[in-house]
Parts: C-alpha cells; structure tokens; sequence
C-alpha cells in the first residue's frame, strides 16, 4: 500500500536551524565550504562513522590539499591514504574525478547539481550535499539517518532502503527546504546521528522537534 505523508515539515524548519546553529559538532570539513573539502569529506562519510573519518580527512588534506594535487598522485600512493577505510572504489573515483576537473573544467569543481551529478562516484546524494553546502541551491540530501528521522516525524514504517520512498522523501523535504539548504541538510543529518539514534533509545527529551514529532 501507498504511505501518504500528511504532515509538513514546514514547521521543523526554524527549530532544526536554530538547533543546529547551537550544537552542531566542530569537524575538520566544516571550517569553510570550499567545494573540495566537502566533497572529499562526504565521499568519506559514505560508509564510515564521523569519528573514525576526522584523522582520515586530516591526513588527507595534509597530503593532497586541493584538486591539483588529487589529479596528480599515483594511485597506489591514493590507495595507501585511503588504507582504512575501504571500499578502494571510492579513492579510484576521487582521482578520475579530479583528472575530470582539471581536464575539462579548467580545475574549477563544477557549482551546479546537475554537472556535479554527471561526476564519477558522485550520486543523488553527495551532488545534494555539495550543490545545498557550497552553491546554497535547494537540494535535498537524502541518506539513512534523514529516512529514519522522516519516517519517525511523521510516525510511519517506512522501507527506507526503498528508492521509491527515497524518492517520495525527497520530493517532500525539497518543498520545505529554505534558503539556508545545506544548514538544513546538516542539520536533518546530524539530529540523526545524534538525537533521533538508530540503535537504542532515541534522546526525545533533548530534539528541537519534541513538540511536533
Ligand atoms: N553525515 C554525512 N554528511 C554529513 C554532514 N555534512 N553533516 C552531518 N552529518 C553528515
């Protein structure tokens, strides 16, 4: 059967931005919104825990600290950096993806959804994050911790490994995305990680949402 959400999220805009003004974490990649620190930083995150990705991204920066440098290394001096972390497809990417840059787009990261899509191991959600953090366009960003939180506001089951329900989600948050849309996108993000918990008990008490959810 067809989950219809009936509840806006309009009303959660304010308190998720007010909230995540207050306590969002202090990370290595949030220092500026120079595209290719968040970039990097959310390839990172894709498959690993924030925790462990800080030295990562850290030593990362030390070594290879802009596109340039990233289109230049060899790649079994990429693969030792990325020693760790795993799933090596993601390092291969990065490199064609800065030869990509610096070959066809004058070494300027590309600043709109669209052509930051067409990039390899660049999918809907890591285009959202860039596009809503570093070019302020109103894209949703949609991962596992935004379909739990979603499914929770709006007290449904959700399937969220569904694509069809990503997509629905989506469509849903991209209607209430406000003009700050990578804060929002953070923000859902990290009241996921945590607040609204996967595992044990969620912190309800302590959510900017408590009142709608
Ligand atoms: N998880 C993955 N990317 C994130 C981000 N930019 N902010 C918070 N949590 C995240």
């Amino acid at each position: 059967m067809e989950i219809r959400y009936n509840k806006s999220m309009n009303k959660a805009v304010k308190p998720l931005l007010n909230w995540y003004q207050k306590n969002k974490r202090n990370l290595p990649w949030r220092k500026d919104t120079d595209p290719y620190h968040i970039w990097i930083s959310e390839i990172m995150l894709q498959q690993t825990r924030i925790e462990a990705v800080i030295e990562y991204y850290e030593r990362f920066m030390k070594y290879l600290p802009d596109i340039q440098s990233l289109s230049k290394i060899e790649e079994d001096q990429l693969l030792k950096l990325w020693e760790g972390l795993g799933y090596y497809t993601r390092a291969r990417n990065l490199k064609k993806t800065a030869l990509i840059i610096v070959e066809k787009h004058n070494g300027v990261f590309p600043q709109n959804y669209e052509d930051i899509l067409k990039l390899p191991g660049i999918g809907e959600y890591t285009a959202g994050a860039i596009s809503s953090i570093c070019f302020q366009e109103k894209t949703p960003c949609i991962d596992g911790n935004v379909m739990r939180v979603y499914a929770r506001y709006q007290n449904k089951n959700i399937d969220i490994q569904n694509p069809k329900e990503k997509k629905k989600v989506a469509e849903e948050i991209k209607k209430v995305l406000p003009k700050e849309a990578g804060e929002f996108n953070q923000a859902i993000m990290e009241l996921g990680e945590t607040i609204c918990i996967p595992n044990g008990i969620p912190k309800c008490l302590d959510c900017p949402l408590k009142k709608e959810c």
